[in-house]
């Protein structure tokens, strides 16, 4: 059956599911259709609908999730929490963007309501379909190769968003965002360090703020330690360097292995090992990638996101739990929060609090 589609905020990261999920459906990969978009700007609305054919073109998002089986969330953070529970009200699935909300109650409330409603849920912390991070991932913890992962060195940089290509200033209040680089942005990082390492048991972390917009911290300097007694580093800057739009590098080293790439989109993942270096392939430019309907210089940079949207939609033909779900995104914002009390209290260690302790 055909999954009818609503897109919510068209918007930076609307704009990017808009053209996979386009791509896709073009490309015979997904049997759906964007049937509804949502935009308090009725321009952006308008083009939308007319990329899709979309029957219904609102600012409303309540109608628009009436008449659909799943909606993206691509609206500023502070938005989200209200937009899941009109989506539970309805029943209809839910992909989210991260981060999921601006505050750890939002982001359990949230939690609850879609497994309390039984929605279908997905999150898009959308490093974790990205070939490279994948690729990166199955290397380093690959325990009988690369031995036990030890630690992670983890550099995320990007201009301060409310300029160039995100074209919004929402990123400077911290009402709407919650925080500033480290939660709004690297809260994918802080997942991808629990991924590859396993759970973060406590942290320390400082911040700074140097383009003076209350509450957004544009520099977060985070120490984890992991359950498994691993432990990561991750420096998360903000800045005004226009050529640099958003770049990771990510060194894992195991105790036979180090795995590291510094492109986070289009890798390749260097294996550095006794017998030298290799080059690690990554299948963004291969397979279904190629059969995406957009044209093709757009394809490299859009295969996470269609990776993340596929597997959404592929999980509800199949009647299977979506990954990653929004408990995925709840470990994550556990870290963060307890990392902003470290920085609150100066650098001191903080344990993270466990979900199941709050619930
Ligand atoms: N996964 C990723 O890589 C990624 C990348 C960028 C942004 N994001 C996240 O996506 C979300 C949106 O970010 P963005 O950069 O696209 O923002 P944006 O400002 O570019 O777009 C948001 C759009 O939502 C519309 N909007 C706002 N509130 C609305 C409401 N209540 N109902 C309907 N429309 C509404 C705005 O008019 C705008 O068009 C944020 O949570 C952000 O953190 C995720």
């Amino acid at each position: 059956m055909t999954t009818r589609i609503a897109i919510v905020g068209c918007g930076f990261i609307g704009g990017i599911h808009s053209r996979a999920l386009k791509g896709l459906i073009g490309g015979g990969l997904v049997d759906a259709r964007v049937v509804a978009v949502v935009d308090r700007d009725a321009e952006r609305a308008a083009s939308f609908a007319a990329a899709h054919g979309a029957d219904v073109v609102t600012d409303e998002p309540a109608d628009a999730i009436a008449g659909a089986d799943a909606v993206w969330i691509c609206t500023p953070t502070s938005s989200h929490r209200a937009l899941i529970e009109q989506a539970a009200d309805a029943g209809v699935a839910v992909y989210c963007e991260k981060p999921l909300a601006t505050s750890v109650d939002d982001v359990l409330a949230m939690t609850h309501c879609v497994e309390k409603a039984g929605l279908a849920h997905q999150v898009g912390l959308v490093l974790r379909a990205a070939e490279p991070f994948v690729t990166l991932q199955r290397l380093a913890t690959d325990h009988a190769s690369a031995g036990r992962p030890m630690a992670i060195v983890f550099r995320d940089d990007q201009y301060f968003p409310n300029q160039g290509q995100y074209g919004s200033d929402w990123r400077a209040d911290v009402a709407i965002a919650g925080g500033g680089a480290l939660i709004e942005h690297s809260i994918h990082d802080l997942d991808v360090l629990a991924w590859v390492l396993g759970p973060i048991a406590s942290v320390t972390c400082r911040t700074a703020n140097y383009a003076g917009h209350d509450g957004i911290e544009d520099v977060a300097v985070v120490t984890a330690e992991h359950a498994s007694g691993a432990t990561s580093s991750l420096i998360s800057v903000w800045h005004q360097v226009m050529s640099r739009p958003s770049t990771r590098r990510v060194e894992v080293f195991c105790e036979r292995a180090l795995v590291w790439l510094d492109d986070d989109m289009a890798g390749p993942v260097h294996l550095v090992q006794d017998d030298g270096e290799q080059i690690i392939p990554t299948q963004t430019g291969a397979n279904w990638v190629e059969q995406l309907a957009v044209p093709a210089p757009w394809r490299p940079g859009l295969a996470a996101y269609a990776a993340a949207d596929k597997e959404f939609l592929t999980a509800l033909a199949a009647g299977t739990p979506p990954a990653p779900g929004f408990e995925v995104a709840l470990a994550a914002h556990l870290v963060a929060e307890a990392a902003y009390r470290s920085a609150a209290a100066g650098g001191a260690p903080t344990p993270v609090a466990r979900p199941v302790a709050l619930l």
